[in-house]
């Protein structure tokens, strides 16, 4: 796998990291990219694939002095690759070996809610949790991490988060690349605070209600990164796994790349872009073409539409190098870029069985904070419905939906920009700003399990900033969250 180092199998993390300030104050992108691991999957009888996540504790290498005490999954930082191809049922065996409850959520997914692994499906210390559910929708880029109740920042932090790929049919005959970790390659990128002793920081003074802003970058668990290429075109898949920091992707050349893929899936066609924003829980799969000898270095620029007084905060201040990429001398060209890819979200035009509007505010959804027992409205199976959310606060939050893909169908009443004409589960609302979101349910669950919506600005969710649905069938009424499972 190209210079990929593999994933510590428990205890010391065995991916070192030599990465060091050079003078200017910028990471020296010298190590390198980690490629995490493919998750093994054994088939059971019945014809699932099934896979098995033990959740750990651990100590990770990640710069020079004292390691880091981490979390992670079958390693001690961040987790296997999940694949599974549409129509596939998956059996995912998920063993908490922390001393205290966690979960671990699907991001992304539409699958029932029992499945869902938010904050009413919480795994106890030491015990397993066996989801399982039947991949029904296209090709795309999703995740997983923790989703348990108030302490979803801090179990993510800790580096519990791992890619889920959904393949199909398709996609496959699209002729684009498909070599994990040479030209298909997974980017998990976050920002971490670290302290004089190598240690995580989870609050700092100045990130304020953000929650954590680091000026280190981590991209797949390596610190100051490197990518030797051998293929001419190279698809990224861009994940913002970071707690609340925004990045805006661009080239140390300012080169363009082909925007193919966003949450839900591919575009109907490649954008040629040169700046790409993601906010937290976000994807993107990218395709960038290199020439042979080359290096360049992917970075975070600051962003001309999101400073003002909340640069800082934004993370948006200051450049940040990410990861470099350096071409080999002679490189393959096997694969191609195709003019149409995906099929256009098609609910502009469809009937709307109801219109929902959500404000966000300090810590609230319509002025009301996250309450585990509280359903806030029942979709009816089968429709679509379009939300309206705005933001209506000083600070910058994005917004995330369960169990669906939706179409933007305006961004402050006009036409949405093309890195938003796909499907998408998550979307940034920077402040005063208003989407129109058209969203199909397809399938109905249990009226008495909901499942989430809420800022994905990890610090803003724990808060209060989520609510809860539920999908019913015809005639059926909303219901009441069990009782038994006190988190308050
Ligand atoms: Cu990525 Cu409700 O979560
Ligand atoms: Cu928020």
């Amino acid at each position: 796998l190209g210079g990929a180092l593999a994933l510590g199998g428990g205890g010391l993390g065995t991916y070192y990291a030599a990465a060091r300030r050079d003078t200017a104050g910028k990471i020296d992108l010298d190590t390198p990219l980690r490629i995490p691991p493919l998750a093994e999957a054994t088939a059971v009888a019945s014809g699932a694939l099934s896979f098995a996540l033990g959740i750990q504790t651990g100590e990770t290498q990640l710069k020079d002095g004292a390691p880091t005490r981490t979390w992670g999954i079958n390693g001690t930082y961040l987790a296997p690759t999940i694949r599974a191809r549409r129509g596939e049922t998956v059996e995912i065996a998920v063993h908490n070996g922390l001393d205290r409850e966690t979960s671990l959520h699907w991001h992304g997914m539409h699958l029932p809610a029992a499945m869902d692994g938010g904050p009413h499906q919480p795994v106890a210390a030491g015990e397993t949790w066996t989801p399982r559910w039947t991949v029904d929708q296209p090709a795309a880029t999703l995740w997983y991490h923790p989703h348990v109740h108030g302490a979803t920042a801090d179990h993510t932090y800790r580096g519990l988060t791992g890619l889920f790929i959904v393949d199909d049919e398709d996609t496959d005959a699209l002729g684009l690349p498909t070599t994990y970790g040479v030209d298909d390659v997974p980017m998990i990128v976050q920002d971490r605070a670290l302290d004089g002793d190598n240690q995580f920081v989870e609050r700092l003074p100045l990130a304020g209600s953000l929650g954590v802003i680091g000026d280190e970058i981590l991209v797949n668990g390596t610190l100051g990164p490197y990518l030797d290429v051998t293929t001419r075109l190279v698809r990224l898949r861009l994940l913002n796994a970071s707690n609340a920091r925004l990045y805006n992707f661009g080239f140390s050349d300012d080169r363009t790349f082909a925007l193919i893929g966003t949450d839900g899936g591919l575009l109907a066609a490649p954008w040629e872009t040169n700046r790409l924003y993601l906010s937290p829980g976000e994807r993107a799969e990218i395709v960038v073409a290199f020439e042979p000898g080359e290096t360049v270095d992917l970075r975070s620029y600051p962003s001309p539409d999101l400073g003002g007084a909340s640069g800082r905060l934004d993370g948006f201040a200051d450049r940040l190098d990410i990861c470099r990429f350096r071409a080999a001398d002679t490189l393959a060209d096997e694969t191609a870029l195709p003019a149409a890819l995906g099929e256009a979200p098609d609910l502009a035009g469809a009937d709307v069985a109801a219109e929902r509007s959500f404000v966000l505010s300090s810590d609230q959804i319509n002025g009301r904070s996250m309450a585990m027992d509280r359903i806030d409205f029942g979709v009816r199976e089968g429709t679509v419905e379009v939300w309206e959310v705005t933001n209506d606060n000083g600070y910058i939050h994005n917004f995330h939906v369960h169990d669906v893909q939706f179409q933007v169908l305006t961004v402050d009443d006009a036409a949405p920009p093309p890195h938003l004409s796909g499907w998408k589960d998550t979307v940034l609302l920077v402040q005063g700003s208003r989407y129109r979101l058209a969203m199909r349910f397809t399938d109905h669950t249990d009226p008495n399990v909901p499942y989430m919506y809420h800022c994905h600005l990890l610090q803003h969710e724990d808060d209060g900033m989520m609510g809860q649905f539920v999908v019913l069938a015809e005639g059926e009424q909303v219901g009441a969250v069990p009782a038994g499972h006190d988190h308050s």
